[in-house]
């Protein structure tokens, strides 16, 4: 390719790149296109085997928890379940995130719920208390416990670090290098903040409904009225890098750059980047908003799906907050909901036992490049 000085030290193409590919695609009629057709045996989505390896991998692989925004001061936490297992992730006194199986050490009991800010967990049945790092400051009525070594009974930690503006957690292990994503700017800037936090179970699968995010081939027979009056059907910049993958969305409106000399072209508003960052994470950068979803495997035929808005960078005063926030419920309530429901029926259609391989194209690459990370991560 001749674009070489215009990638990024992470093999991911610049927005003048990506906005030159664009154009000729629109020229052409084209779109970018993978090597191979895969088929990914249907069995993957319905075996409990394969879910319970599955579950093993994202435990051993760092993988995003939250955004570092929804940690933003001393004692701020996180509490849910991570692969089947509750995972709390804490900010301490220290400034440093930190994060822990969420077991108290006395009977197992969560020491945290939810989503808040503290100065210590205190465990809600006997009352056993802990520091931010962990560490166990109180027992009540200690003498009970004649000979126990509190030093010995602080929250089990598990690996954690904040990079990219994510907070990446690795429950088995120490995770890893990574150093696709060590080459990578920030995705997520300090100065973002978080107006959004929700959460809803999908009855599918959750390699199905990373699918959907992946690929631009559905616009119009999905989005035929929210989506696709505003963007193209199945016209889009794939690129992968390292484990990952990154999918661009082009606006209609970016064909007014054809006229404008390539030194000045800004992409703000006139595409959608979507990163795939492996195994189970997807970050969408809009016009205004910045979407950080985790799919959380539940079971082998539901899925939690975590979402965080956050306002992109310049945004978080009051008015454009109002922006924000009208451009969020747009995408939510729309475009989402209608992936929604195509991601509910193809669960349904597992169970007919029609399909023995489902075929992803050559449109469909990232999802190609996802199955392959994934069965050799496993
Ligand atoms: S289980 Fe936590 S104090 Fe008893
Ligand atoms: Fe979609």
């Amino acid at each position: 390719m001749s674009q070489k000085p215009s990638k990024r030290s992470n093999g991911l193409l610049d927005d003048g790149a990506v906005v030159e590919r664009i154009l000729g695609h629109i020229r052409k009629r084209t779109t970018d296109m993978g090597a191979k057709v895969w088929r990914e045996p249907v069995e993957n989505y319905s075996s409990g085997k394969r879910f319970a390896s599955e579950l093993k991998m994202l435990r051993r692989a760092a993988t995003p928890f939250c955004p570092s925004a929804a940690l933003p001061e001393k004692g701020s936490y996180v509490a849910r379940e991570a692969a089947g297992v509750p995972i709390v992730a804490v900010r301490g006194e220290d400034g440093k995130v930190r994060a822990f199986r969420n077991a108290c050490r006395h009977r197992g009991m969560q020491v945290a719920a939810g989503t808040g800010c503290a100065k210590s967990f205190v465990c809600g049945y006997h009352g056993w208390t802990y520091r931010l790092d962990g560490s166990l400051r109180h027992i009540p009525h200690e003498h009970g416990f004649p000979g126990l070594d509190k030093g010995k009974h602080g929250l089990v930690p598990v690996h954690a670090e904040e990079r990219l503006g994510l907070v990446f957690v690795t429950q088995d292990g120490k995770g890893g290098r990574d150093k696709t994503l060590e080459a990578m700017p920030g995705l997520i800037e300090a100065e973002q903040t978080l107006f959004a936090c929700s959460e809803s179970v999908v009855p599918a699968n959750w390699k199905v409904l990373l699918e959907g995010f992946i690929e631009g081939y559905h616009i119009r027979a999905t989005h035929k009225d929210t989506f696709f009056p505003y963007g193209f059907d199945n016209l889009n910049v794939i690129e992968t890098f390292g484990r990952h993958s990154r999918i661009t969305y082009p606006f209609r409106r970016i064909e007014k750059l054809a006229a404008v000399p390539p030194q000045e072209r800004r992409v703000d508003g006139l595409l959608t980047y979507v990163y795939q960052l492996f195994p189970n994470t997807l970050i969408t950068v809009l016009s205004r908003h910045t979407n950080v979803v985790i799919l959380e495997p539940l079971t082998v035929d539901s899925t939690r799906q975590i979402s965080y808005g956050l306002t992109n960078r310049g945004l978080s005063d009051p008015e454009s907050r109002k922006e924000v926030e009208r451009d969020a419920q747009f995408v939510s309530q729309t475009g989402a909901a209608e992936d929604r429901a195509v991601v509910s029926a193809i669960q349904r259609g597992i169970g007919t036992h029609a399909n023995k391989h489902f075929t992803f194209g050559r449109f469909e690459g990232a999802i190609v490049h996802f199955h392959r990370t994934l069965d050799a991560a496993l």
